[in-house]
């Protein structure tokens, strides 16, 4: 099985600008790739999270490369705060979030996150509670219908809701080549390329595993949890994910958004913001990137810092 590419590291680095003697998180430390990255940058301290535990049982080599430096604690970003609270970290001078899945999730066809290789219908990143294949056996068709528009934008969401609910009639759906199969068989060939089932792949993988609900707890608590001059980097690949960091960061450095019902005209003045905007506009990959790493193709990144003076080491 190949390994993971990580996406947009140049790039990450310099927004992280991890020091020395600093203390950062990788909340999600897949193949190591950010994580022994920014060890070699810097003599700082990693705490590094992963909900996969093959990704956490990866990670012990890298760790006696760094002794003392990479702490790897098994678990969900969206519980960061009580994580490293238990490990007796309040504050931190960096965190990175590097969103979904990792080449080795994707490329392993006993995980179920693909199409392209036929296998249990599983998807889950942390190996436990609600399964794909759960999802489409058992969800109401109307509901399924509403998390494949909403989560993976399928317009024809309806349609293909309603060919799956009659194909498990017939026996229940269990792997992914079936399921890709079943949504090929009733929609047109992609435009763009790409199978007909990418757009419902994607939207149960973020159901089974409640992304967008992790990300927004994430950078509340990320934020919460940065030092003076503390950083966050947040790379994202569907716009989903990139609306909710967008709109988090802008509203932290004070951007206004919406007008407020009960003051439309932005009369009321707001306090200063604790945070700046190091993206403007998200970064995104350059073409050699994304020539020599098509998954990087849909990477978007933003960065956040906080105001105020940074530790002094
Ligand atoms: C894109 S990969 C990260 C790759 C990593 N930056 C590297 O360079 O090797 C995403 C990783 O985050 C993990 N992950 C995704 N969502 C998570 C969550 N809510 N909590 C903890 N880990 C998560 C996945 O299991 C996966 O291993």
């Amino acid at each position: 099985m190949s390994g993971h590419i990580p996406v947009m590291l140049d790039e990450v680095l310099t927004a992280l600008a991890p020091r020395d003697g600093g203390v950062y998180l990788d909340g999600t430390f897949g193949g190591g790739g950010y994580a022994g990255a920014i060890l070699e940058r810097a003599n700082c301290t990693l705490w590094a999270i992963d909900r996969d535990p093959e990704a956490i049982a990866r990670g012990a080599s890298l760790a006696g490369r760094f002794p003392g430096r990479l702490h790897l604690l098994h678990g969900e970003f969206g519980d960061m705060a009580g994580l490293l609270a238990q490990a007796g970290v309040s504050q931190l001078d960096g965190v990175v979030l590097d969103l979904g899945v990792s080449s080795f999730q994707l490329d392993d066809p006993g995980r179920g996150f693909s199409f392209r290789h036929d296998g249990p219908l599983d998807m889950r990143m942390g190996k436990h509670g609600t399964s794909a294949a759960d999802l489409v056996n058992t969800l109401p068709e109307r509901e399924l219908a509403d998390v494949l528009y909403e989560l993976g934008e399928e317009r024809a969401s309806r349609r293909v809701a309603h060919a799956i609910v009659a194909a498990r009639q017939e026996a229940p759906i269990e792997t992914t080549g079936r399921l890709a199969e079943i949504i090929r068989s009733v929609l047109p060939p992609d435009r763009s390329g790409n199978h007909p089932a990418t757009r419902s792949f994607q939207a149960l993988r973020i159901k089974v595993n409640d992304e967008l609900r992790q990300v927004e707890d994430a950078l509340a608590q990320a934020a919460g949890l940065l030092a003076p001059g503390g950083r966050l980097v947040v790379v994202s690949f569907h716009s989903l994910e990139d609306r909710i960091v967008k709109r988090f960061m802008g509203e932290a450095a004070g951007r206004a958004g919406a007008p407020s019902r009960h003051d439309p005209a932005g009369l009321v003045a707001r306090d200063a913001p604790d945070f700046r905007l190091l993206t403007g506009r998200a970064l995104r990959p350059g073409e050699v990137e994304t020539t020599e790493n098509p998954r990087s193709r849909s990477a978007r990144l933003r960065a956040l810092e906080r105001l105020g003076k940074g530790r002094d080491t």
